[in-house]
């Protein structure tokens, strides 16, 4: 089967390749990306000469290009997006463009080449705050909080749409916070890693009780596997692990594992409209597929900050290399904008 992978540069794309040419089946792909701040070829060093893999620099927003590079394949897997709450805060509009306006030009593309099957992969952060003693499952009600969430609910609906309407053979999963090698350190994890490495301040939000269900991404790319060999279209497949956690408490064992002091954690003004709480039902996809988390928090938490400790000069080249200047941008603003609370 010929996968179209789009942003498989990023985070879990990269993940995602990787898993699917290990598989046994015969698998092959076109991986679309942009090549964004977030996008990093050096994240495909071990697959970019295999003969099963292809590379298209494209955007998503691009018709023409989308059509021509999708031209040949059987399947989609989308993962292209901005992707970062605090970014989507700070400067919606790319956001917008990017997670919907770009899912429309790739599910137009898919129904007119009569691509057979159609992954969206979207987020748990769809349902928005979930109250404690309740786990969203995939008929809970959409509250999108951030416009990143937005983003990825209005692009979830379009899919939903296309299924509707053209019978469209479209496939939506939402996954929890993934965390794991490749990961961009803007984000929570592999930032709390670097800066621990570094002995730099750890920005905490708030009171730091937000608490998210950390899923690890290998555990994530065989759920999307699965969903892509089995799912039954038109449905929607939530993949969480359970592993529902305060953000002081990840931090503090991030620091144990590095032998770092709690005296680096920093806390600074909150989230504009910080979500408090994620937590996912994920029953469906255990009962449907036979998917199941593998990895336990605290040997994945491990297994990632040895990764970041053996992978110095990748950090190094996405904190500094040809991103320089968005990163400072962006840093630029949080700094101002995020002043020191308690020290
Ligand atoms: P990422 O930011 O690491 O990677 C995004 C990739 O998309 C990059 O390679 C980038 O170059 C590419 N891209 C961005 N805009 C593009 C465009 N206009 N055209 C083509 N390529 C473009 O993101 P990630 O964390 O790997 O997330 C991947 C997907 O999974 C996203 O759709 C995200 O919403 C979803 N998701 C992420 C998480 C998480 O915890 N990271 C959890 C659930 C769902
Ligand atoms: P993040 O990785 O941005 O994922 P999301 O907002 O999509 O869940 O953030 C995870 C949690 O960590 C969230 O509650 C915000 C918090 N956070 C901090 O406290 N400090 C930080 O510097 C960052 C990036 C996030």
């Amino acid at each position: 089967m010929k996968v179209f992978v789009t942003g498989g540069a990023g985070f879990i794309g990269s993940n995602f390749v990787y898993h699917l040419l290990g598989l046994p089946a015969a698998y092959s792909v076109v991986n679309y990306d942009a090549l964004t701040y977030a996008g990093n070829l050096l994240n495909l060093e071990r697959v970019a000469s295999q003969q099963n893999y292809s590379f298209v620099r494209g955007n998503i927003c691009d018709a023409a290009a989308v059509c021509a590079a999708m031209q040949g394949c059987d399947a989609v897997v989308h993962f292209a997006a901005e992707s970062h709450v605090d970014r989507s805060i700070y400067e919606p509009a790319p956001i917008i463009e990017t997670n919907v306006r770009g899912t429309l030009v790739l599910l137009q593309a898919a129904r007119e080449l009569k691509i057979s099957r159609f992954v969206h992969v979207s987020t748990d952060e769809v349902y928005g705050d979930i109250p404690h003693g309740l786990a969203s499952d995939e008929n809970y009600p959409l509250q999108p909080n951030s416009p990143y969430s937005a983003s990825k609910a209005a692009s979830d609906m379009l899919v939903r749409s296309f299924v509707r309407t053209y019978g469209f053979p479209g496939i939506i999963t939402r996954a929890s916070n993934n965390y794991g090698p490749y990961q961009f350190p803007e984000k929570f994890i592999p930032l709390m890693i670097a800066n621990a490495l570094d002995n730099k301040p750890l920005p905490i939000y708030g009171d730091g009780l937000q608490e998210r269900d950390w899923l690890h991404v290998e555990d994530h790319c065989r759920a999307l596997a699965l969903v892509l060999e089995r799912g039954r279209e038109g449905e929607v497949y939530n993949v969480g692990a359970g592993n529902t956690e305060p953000n002081l408490s990840m931090v503090r064992r991030i620091l144990r594992v590095l032998g770092k002091p709690e005296s680096l954690m920093t806390r600074v003004a909150d989230r504009p409209g910080h979500d408090r709480r994620y937590a996912l039902e994920s029953s469906k996809i255990t009962r449907e597929l036979g998917w199941s988390p593998g990895m336990d928090l605290e040997q994945g938490i491990r297994q990632t900050i040895n990764w970041y400790r053996s992978n110095g000069a990748w950090l190094q080249h996405v904190r500094e290399g040809d991103y320089r200047e968005y990163y400072d941008k962006y840093y630029t603003h949080r700094d101002k904008t995020m002043k020191t609370v308690t020290a």
